[in-house]
């Protein structure tokens, strides 16, 4: 299974500073040598999203992390036509098409494929002439699965939020069983099933009972654990959580 991380939390570091002026000689940390430190851990991509309010990665360090990693990018994005710029000059390897909110902290619900479908599936045909392989990050549920087919996404992303953050056993149990029946309709319908949001040193053995996920791909846990041990090493931890091979 592939581990994907995401490294946005750097560049928030960074903003919190030097939000006028991120190029300055003095910007620290960066986000470009954190995705080296990513790679060196044992990432098999890197993540990155940019905002449409820049409030983290800025369009200078996606050009920077795309030119000079070594592993594929995947460029999470809000479908926009500015954003659609942006990944068309870019060409990283894989887009994850995500919901955005300005006043949201994080990346709150899965996108409404079912529900915004022309603009999502244009927008599926336009990064995957420019040789682009898409992901939808959806909430699990059946309709988002076969609006995903329909727009002809090659994978879709299982937002695991709402089992990372339920506080009773049970309600985590239903939202495993939410993951594995929407993972196994994505697997027979022939998507690439990957899973992201609010993974945890804690409960990412749980999300491994989903069946058939091809990558999960995990940000906050590993940048709060980078804290203590440096981010090589919070990502080496991860990696050893999760089963080897592509
Ligand atoms: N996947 C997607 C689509 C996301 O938006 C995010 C958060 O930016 C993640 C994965 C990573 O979530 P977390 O930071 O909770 O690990």
């Amino acid at each position: 299974m592939l581990l994907g991380v995401n490294i946005d939390h750097i560049a928030t570091l960074r903003q919190a500073r030097y939000a006028g002026d991120h190029q300055c000689h003095n910007a620290e940390p960066s986000p470009l040598q954190a995705a080296f430190d990513a790679v060196d851990g044992g990432a098999d991509s890197i993540t990155i999203h940019v905002r449409g309010d820049r409030r983290h990665m800025q369009d200078s360090d996606a050009r920077e992390i795309r030119a000079k990693i070594g592993v594929p990018l995947n460029l999470e994005m809000g479908v926009t036509d500015e954003m659609l710029a942006l990944a068309l000059e870019l060409k990283p390897a894989f887009a994850c098409l995500v919901p955005e909110n300005r006043r949201e902290i994080t990346t709150e619900g899965g996108l409404d494929v079912a529900g915004s479908f022309e603009a999502t599936r244009a927008a599926v045909v336009r990064l995957q002439d420019a040789g682009i392989r898409v992901s939808l990050f959806i909430d699990p549920e059946p309709a988002q699965i076969e609006a995903s087919v329909a727009a002809g996404a090659e994978m879709v992303e299982l937002h695991t939020g709402a089992f990372a953050n339920a506080r009773e056993d049970s309600a985590a149990e239903a939202e495993l069983d939410r993951l594995a029946a929407a993972a196994r309709a994505g697997h027979a319908a022939g998507l690439q099933v990957n899973a992201g949001h609010g993974i945890n040193y804690g409960n990412i053995a749980r999300v491994l009972t989903v069946p058939h996920l091809a990558e999960l791909n995990i940000g906050h846990s590993i940048i709060a654990r980078s804290t203590r041990v440096g981010l090589a090493a919070a990502v080496r931890e991860m990696r050893a959580l999760i089963p080897a091979g592509g």
